[in-house]
């Protein structure tokens, strides 16, 4: 990594047009200089070298960008590479070290994932090479837990003392620093006491690997026996750990989410480590508290799909039954594991192998999971079966096949001794001319929104033709860095929904939108970040897919120019000032024919 301020540096000391100039020959055209486009075939140039810009681009091909991207393109080498490139042509040293160290004061809070990271270290080294932790990996042997998994997720254990970890630290980094790491509390005696005692411990990470927080867990007899012991224990909210955007395990189970499309969401750590052992890695956690509105959002940054496979039990059931409501806009399939288990109790009594199969083959639906869960419990009882018909017809009818909305209603009519299937049926019928009703009105609504992100205006279909381009276009950036820098470089390019400029000019200062940054912002600014992370695009760019995005928007913003002249002119006329109001048209006119 290598800080924006030096980046800055090196291009500030070459000139573009000297280094172009070293492989291309280039000529004076006026202010610029022209040369054969290396990026494609050509006879007569058209590769513009713009000096005091400091930028090239193509009329022939389209390509465009810095002294960076010229040399990335050019060579076929990353952009970290190229800035080497060009720091050596202007002389500048590129220390490794000296880059780190710039990087740790650039991160405001970087000595807080320092301190973690050697946290970590620290711990799992008490386990695997202590005596002490011999017997707490003896535990964990007892659980299942080979010593390649307890590598695999870094497991610690810490120790039954009072301050092993804090002494441990306490020469490398300040008392402030440590306080501040949430694995530490001060005593009024003014000492300063570890957070974990006698737990093996969970490090928490983030999406990128970065260890931000640990859960510890009681593992020793007697600490079982005691009913006044947590079982787990997270670190508290700090600068750096938001438990309500932290998943466990999102960062080794990235990869293989954006490869299966789907992820699975579980209850508890040992439950993705049961996951892992079966052969599938594509599980996360939230960590003791339920599916909250911004792990939903993380999630969205990965797929639209989550399986969730809480416990068996009834509080797994109903957790499950409150997860949905969060996840309406995702796919949700549901596992529900036999005999009240969880994945890691059930990988307790049967093999591996069976885990996976269930993991992968006994999924229901969303609907068939309500079914169960909300029909009554006393089925005698009619008041209750009404109750139940009621709730469940909406559900059913919501769903946009007409096959998968007749087996729901067998199976509603299958547990309902006093209705049979037409009599479901009806009810759902009903809706059915609801909710098309409302579908059709909802596209037809030529009604505009009165602002671009009002809170009753959630859905995709009400945003107007010029948000929904600028959506698409934002969602790229986020997802495909090369196209956010490509739109970093062009200087006269914003947003014309002002929410996603603010969160343009987030995301070209951080190259993400972290939640930290997100939860400053204006409530309207945080909706339009989760609309954008709704959309629903194939992972790869189409073709002309920006330049169709571009044109779009283009479109749309001269088509709203235009409104606003047609209402000049008719308000011209109206004040019997004719004169003017034909100087408008013809404006518009000519407008209109160069948009034809
Ligand atoms: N949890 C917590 N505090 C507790 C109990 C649970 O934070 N006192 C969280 C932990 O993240 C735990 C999850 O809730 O992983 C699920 O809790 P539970 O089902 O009780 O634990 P298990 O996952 O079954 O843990 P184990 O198998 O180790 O008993
Ligand atoms: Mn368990």
């Amino acid at each position: 990594m290598i800080s924006k301020e030096k980046i800055n540096e090196i291009k500030q000391a070459v000139n573009i047009v000297d280094v172009i100039g070293e492989t291309i020959s280039l000529t004076k055209a006026g202010r610029n200089f022209l040369g054969l486009c290396p990026f494609h075939g050509e006879k007569t140039p058209s590769f513009n070298v713009v000096e005091d810009k400091q930028f090239f681009h193509c009329f022939g091909c389209g390509k465009s960008g810095d002294v960076f991207k010229f040399i990335e393109e050019y060579r076929g080498i990353s952009f970290s590479d190229s800035v080497q490139v060009v720091a050596e042509k202007a002389g500048i040293e590129l220390e490794q070290q000296a880059v780190v160290q710039r990087e740790r004061q650039v991160h405001p809070h970087q000595v807080l994932f320092d301190i973690h990271a050697e946290a970590e270290k620290f711990y799992h080294a008490l386990l695997m090479t202590t005596k002490m932790g011999a017997e707490a990996r003896q535990y964990l042997h007892q659980r299942g837990l080979t010593d390649e998994v307890i590598k695999h997720f870094q497991l610690g254990l810490a120790p039954q003392e009072q301050n092993y970890l804090y002494r441990h630290l306490s020469g490398k980094f300040s008392e402030q620093d440590l306080l501040a790491s949430g694995l530490f509390n001060p005593a009024d005696n003014n000492l300063i006491y570890d957070a974990f005692q006698g737990r093996i411990m969970f490090p928490l990470t983030d999406e990128h690997g970065r260890v931000l927080a640990f859960s510890g867990r009681i593992w020793q007899q007697k600490d079982s026996e005691n009913k006044q012991i947590a079982k787990y224990k997270n670190s508290r909210s700090t600068a750096i750990f938001n438990k309500s955007y932290e998943l466990y395990h999102l960062d080794k189970a990235k990869a293989s989410i954006k490869k299966s499309r789907e992820v699975y969401l579980m209850e508890g750590f040992m439950d993705v480590i049961a996951a892992h052992r079966a052969g599938i890695d594509n599980a996360v956690a939230s960590m003791g508290t339920a599916l909250t509105r911004e792990h939903v959002h993380h999630l969205a940054k990965f797929c639209k799909k989550v399986i969730l496979t809480y416990d068996g039990d009834a509080a797994g059931q109903a957790a499950t039954a409150k997860a949905l409501e969060e996840l309406q806009a995702f796919q949700v399939e549901i596992i529900s594991l036999p005999e009240n288990l969880d994945p890691d109790e059930f990988l307790a009594r049967n093999s591996e192998e069976l885990l996976h199969q269930v993991l992968t083959n006994s999924r229901i639906s969303d609907v068939e999971f309500l079914i169960q869960y909300l029909k009554p419990e006393n089925p005698d009882n009619l008041q209750m079966q009404i109750d139940f018909v009621d709730q469940i017809a909406p559900i059913i009818a919501k769903n946009k096949s007409i096959t998968a909305q007749n087996s729901y209603i067998y199976k509603v009519a299958d547990v309902l001794p006093d209705f049979d299937y037409g009599q479901v049926e009806a009810a759902v019928n009903h809706l059915r001319v609801n909710e098309r009703q409302a579908r059709s009105q909802m596209i037809s609504s030529s009604q505009p929104p009165l602002t671009t992100f009002g809170a009753e205006l959630p859905r995709q279909a009400r945003l107007s033709r010029l948000v929904r381009a600028e959506n698409h276009l934002f969602y790229r950036m986020v997802t495909h860095l090369y196209i956010l820098n490509d739109y970093r470089l062009r200087e006269d390019f914003a947003f014309f929904t002002p929410e996603l400029q603010v969160l343009f000019e987030l995301l070209k200062e951080h190259g993400e939108v972290t939640a930290y940054d997100l939860a400053q912002q204006t409530e309207q600014v945080q909706r339009a970040w989760y609309q954008v992370l709704e959309e629903k695009l194939p992972e790869e760019v189409g073709e002309n897919e920006l330049e169709e995005l571009e044109r779009r928007r283009h479109q749309e913003q001269l088509k709203r120019e235009n409104q606003q002249k047609s209402r000049v002119i008719r308000e011209q006329v109206h004040v019997g000032n004719t004169e003017a109001a034909l100087d408008e048209l013809a404006q518009l006119i000519a407008q209109k024919r160069k948009m034809e």
